[in-house]
């Protein structure tokens, strides 16, 4: 650690983050005292390791309140910079249950909404997000492999050009539903095959990554979110295998038991009956859940 070399310094630098500590020492709230420690601490020996200057501490300040003014209920700056920086990805790691065949989790992202509609078994969530046909499917199950009845799925995914329809103007929902699993598990839905895309970086997390010559791309991937009683809400995505990003997600949220690849189709008939006049793509993922943890 560069703390500094002269005493007296060290002693006037230890005696604040004493004093901070302290202030905390009385919180009727234990696990809040915990976490006012640690921060503090950790807070305070970040600042002597790199022997913040007060320029810099105005210009995170300054990056700081620009997260807080471009952020509304569609932009969330300050979810995308605890994704840039690994943050996101830990919490889901520290808080993942080691249920042996559960699948693995990732990172919830800014893009979901609470009150997608609703669609069949079997529909299409597309509703005009652009992009070649993805037929998705397979089976919500217990680790012990009891198939989930009534298992709601919830689905997001950007289109072809990259944008989640919260990105757009207006109110448009698109690429985007949530279904229930039939008394085998199963689920199915048509949506778009996902593309690359780039998180949102005209702000200050972008101006963060151009700095530190960092990129803004994701890989290809559709988000799920399942949650059936006495099971373990699941958050995670399939990527799409062979993606350019796989190895260099702006977010690190890549596992490679998530990477699948979609196989493709020629027009014709598709395993639902229905006959897609171009090209489609499918693919098969059957989603683990862990058992509640508060059994
Ligand atoms: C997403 O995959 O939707 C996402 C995740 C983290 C940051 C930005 C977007
Ligand atoms: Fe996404």
């Amino acid at each position: 650690m560069t703390t500094t070399e002269h005493p007296l310094a060290a002693r006037r630098e230890e005696a604040v983050t004493e004093r901070v500590l302290a202030s905390f020492d009385q919180s009727p709230d234990p696990r809040l005292r915990e976490v006012m420690h640690s921060l503090v601490r950790h807070l305070h020996a970040f600042a002597r390791d790199v022997r913040l200057s007060e320029a810099e501490w105005g210009t995170a300040i300054e990056f700081l309140t620009r997260a807080g003014h471009i952020t509304d209920e569609r932009r969330q700056e300050f979810i995308l910079l605890s994704d840039v920086l690994g943050l996101s990805m830990l919490t889901v790691a520290i808080n993942e249950q080691d249920a042996q065949g559960a699948t693995e989790a990732t990172v919830f992202g800014p893009f979901f909404v609470d009150d997608a509609p609703e669609a069949p078994l079997g529909g299409n969530l597309a509703r005009g997000a652009t992009g070649t046909p993805f037929y998705v499917s397979g089976r919500v199950r217990s680790v012990d492999g009891t198939p989930i009845d009534g298992a709601r799925v919830d689905v997001w995914g950007a289109d072809d050009d990259g944008y989640y329809d919260v990105q757009y103007d207006g109110d448009r929902s698109a690429g985007r539903g949530w279904l229930r699993t039939d008394p085998d598990g199963g689920y199915r839905f048509w949506t778009v095959l996902p593309a690359p895309y780039p998180i949102p970086h005209d702000g200050p997390v972008g101006d963060l990554l151009a700095a530190a010559g960092r990129g803004p791309m994701r890989p290809a991937h559709l988000h799920f979110k399942v949650a059936a009683p006495g099971h373990r809400t699941l958050i995670t995505h399939i990527f799409v295998a062979g993606d350019p990003y796989l190895d260099r997600d702006a977010v690190f949220g890549v596992k490679d038991s998530l990477v699948v690849e979609p196989a493709h189709h020629p027009a014709g008939p598709a395993p639902d009956g229905t006959h897609p006049r171009g090209d489609w793509t499918s693919m098969t993922f059957d989603l683990v859940l862990a058992p509640d943890d508060h059994h």
